[in-house]
């Protein structure tokens, strides 16, 4: 295991984040608290230092474990948990990006985790509804008080992300260090902006869903059962052709799909940190194979041939013939490039 800086921060993480979602069995697909221990202490044996969990995981088991778990070594692990979705049905305040939910969410995960700060906060999802200076005030006074180290940003468009941290360098808050986003193979969209952008404010990306729950490792082209649904776009016909090449490079190579997946995520031209999810030992084993190798270039090619998507306006704009010859020639290009 490497270990990574977690964007402009000085946050040592290992270069692969576990993924704690499946830690608890109370939404129908997850590991019992045996299993889950067994993952935790592989990643560990492994050098992984950099835990993911969330307040609404798992109705709180996956961080009632975690704090089990981390008790006995609490300062050596980098914890990263959320706040936003609601831990309390039909209570409106349970909720959401504002202050009076981020206060009551930290505090109710600080005595699930058993711990008196969290490494890393992430905002869960946008609520489209708090003002981005109450969230930025709110979070940096977590930090000013001790509760929390370092805020990221997860599942939010990259132009709030930009607003946000741009408020918070003039006001001296705690800007965000890191991006969370679903990103993979079969969800490459967060190339248009939110990948440009983690890159220019210097923000660590820590993709999720880099196998696609499954889907990327070939089980649904063998038939297997799993737990993404027939109608989600990550089984349509594209997503499976992409799993087909997935699954020929990596017998090509004479690695296993989920470790071509993970790696082509790492593989990319920016810090990634995948935050990889897996209900069983013998499939995190399989994972953290991905760190024995690197994909040639060659297959990468391949990968991101049938993978490509349009980048869309004004990225297509800009990148066109027209444009380029009467303005910036091939400087937006270069930008683009890698990821095309
Ligand atoms: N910020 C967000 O909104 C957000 C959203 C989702 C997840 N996350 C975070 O990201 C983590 C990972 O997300 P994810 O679980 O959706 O992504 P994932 O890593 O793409 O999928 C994990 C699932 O894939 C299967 N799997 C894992 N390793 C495998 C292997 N080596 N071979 C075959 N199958 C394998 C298992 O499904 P089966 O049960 O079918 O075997 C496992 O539950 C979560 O734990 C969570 O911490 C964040």
């Amino acid at each position: 295991m490497h270990y990574r800086l977690l964007g402009r921060s000085g946050l040592r993480v290992s270069e692969l984040c576990l993924g704690t979602m499946t830690f608890g069995t109370e939404w129908g697909w997850g590991a019992d608290k045996q299993e889950s221990y067994r993952l935790f202490e592989t990643f560990g044996k492994a050098g992984g230092n950099f835990l993911d969990t969330a307040n609404r995981y798992t109705e709180g088991t996956s961080e009632r474990f975690l704090g089990e778990f981390i008790e006995a070594d609490r300062d050596h692990w980098v914890l990263a948990t959320k706040y936003t979705l609601k831990d309390r049905n039909g209570d409106l305040n349970f909720a959401g990006n504002h202050r009076k939910n981020l206060f009551r969410s930290v505090q109710e995960s600080l005595k699930r985790l058993k711990t008196d700060y969290i490494d890393l906060l992430w905002v869960h999802m946008w609520d489209a509804t708090t003002p981005v200076e109450e969230v930025m005030r709110g979070l940096d006074d977590l930090v000013s008080r001790g509760m929390v180290h370092y805020v990221g940003i997860s599942d939010t468009p990259a132009w709030i992300v930009s607003q946000a941290n741009t408020i918070a360098d003039f006001r001296g808050w705690s800007p965000f260090v890191a991006l969370q986003i679903e990103y993979s193979l079969i969800q490459r969209t967060p190339e248009r902006d939110l990948l440009p952008m983690a890159r220019a404010l210097d923000l660590a990306v820590t993709p999720w869903g880099a196998i696609a729950g499954g889907a990327l490792t070939g089980k649904y082209l063998r038939g297997e059962n799993g737990r993404v649904p027939t109608h989600s776009i990550r089984r349509n016909d594209k997503s499976m052709t992409i799993a087909q090449e997935v699954v020929n490079v990596a017998q090509e190579l004479g690695v296993t799909p989920a470790q071509v997946a993970i790696n082509w995520t790492r593989q990319r031209d920016q810090v990634m940190v995948p935050i990889v999810g897996a209900r069983t030992t013998q499939q995190l084993l399989d994972s953290l194979g991905c760190l024995e190798f690197s994909i040639p270039p060659e297959y990468l090619g391949r990968l991101q041939e049938v993978s490509k998507i349009e980048l869309g306006f004004p990225h297509d704009f800009l990148r066109s013939d027209g444009v380029k010859d009467v303005t910036f020639g091939g400087l937006y290009n270069q930008l683009h490039n890698h990821r095309s």
